[in-house]
């Protein structure tokens, strides 16, 4: 079916599974937590493409408090319903925006999903429990939705990585669609934490993206990348988490030896908000 005009808005789950229990075609899903961008809007045109006329694309919109650690921006994180399914309009088939408590009856709920070594390193370490968050309440809406597909942003490279593995070891029969980096024209990874940025900060953040195509210049070669990733190291005005190279497939850090695909992933604190930018390189030269 072609999108509507306007997305029909879906606040139930019963009357997501009635409504889903009528859809025929691809069903493609993009999960967020609304505050949608222009990266947002890249991934639900991509699941657009990928349901065609026939399919259906359904956006889901609900800020998991899951993923959300005591001391983070759960309550300030920014949220307008509205304009998210203004945003979608015409590509979109269903908003899925659920209060926290339809989603978890009870919360914490007793049965979550176990991530890993995945939710221990990186971004794991610096977010104790993130991941757990994150696949549980991924798992729920993969659930929900039933999706053929699922479009997820590279942008969050170990969450797309975990995702990838959930569908794979809890053997759940949807496609992980990965779609590139949104950027603003200077750079700067779309992300719906900028909003907090200054002018000021915005500038600082630019580190990350320069990391970004330091590493990109110095590939194919494994000394370079990892040379690349400290390019930034006394940039001003930003507090590095973390600017690895890892194997995407173990996300163990490669060394100068390593031959194959290198998954960089970079994390950085300006103005007290986080701010995650990654790529991917092939080594194949010392
Ligand atoms: O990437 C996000 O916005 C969230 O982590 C997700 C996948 C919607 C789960 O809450």
């Amino acid at each position: 079916m072609t999108a509507p005009a306007t997305a029909q808005l879906i606040t139930t789950k019963a009357e997501l599974r009635a409504r889903r229990a009528a859809l025929i075609g691809p069903v493609v899903v993009v999960m967020t937590m609304g505050a949608l961008h222009d990266g947002h809007v890249a991934l639900v045109r991509r699941a657009r493409e990928v349901a065609g006329d026939e399919g259906a694309v359904v956006v889901t919109d609900f800020v998991n408090p899951l993923q959300f650690g005591p001391h983070e921006d759960f309550d300030a994180y920014p949220r307008d319903l509205a304009a998210d399914v203004a945003r979608v309009a015409g590509l979109a088939d269903i908003v899925f925006a659920p209060a926290v408590e339809e989603m978890y009856p009870v919360l914490p709920p007793l049965v979550s999903v176990a991530v890993g070594r995945l939710g221990t390193v990186l971004e794991g370490e610096f977010r104790p429990g993130h991941f757990a968050g994150v696949a549980t309440v991924v798992t729920k809406l993969l659930q929900l939705v039933r999706p053929d597909v699922a479009v997820f942003g590279r942008k969050d490279a170990q969450q797309l990585a975990l995702v990838q593995r959930l569908v794979a070891d809890l053997d759940i029969p949807c496609r992980i669609e990965p779609v590139a980096i949104q950027r603003e024209p200077e750079g700067l990874a779309r992300s719906s934490r900028n909003v907090y940025l200054s002018a000021t900060g915005r500038e600082q953040a630019l580190a990350l993206s320069r990391t970004v195509r330091a590493v990109e210049a110095a590939a194919p070669s494994a000394s370079g990348i990892l040379a690349a990733l400290a390019s930034e190291a006394g940039a001003p005005g930003l507090t590095w988490n973390y600017a690895a190279a890892v194997d995407p497939a173990t996300f163990e850090p490669i060394d100068e030896s390593y031959r194959g695909e290198v998954l960089v992933v970079l994390a950085a604190r300006v103005e007290g908000t986080r701010l995650l930018d990654s790529t991917v390189a092939e080594a194949t030269e010392a």
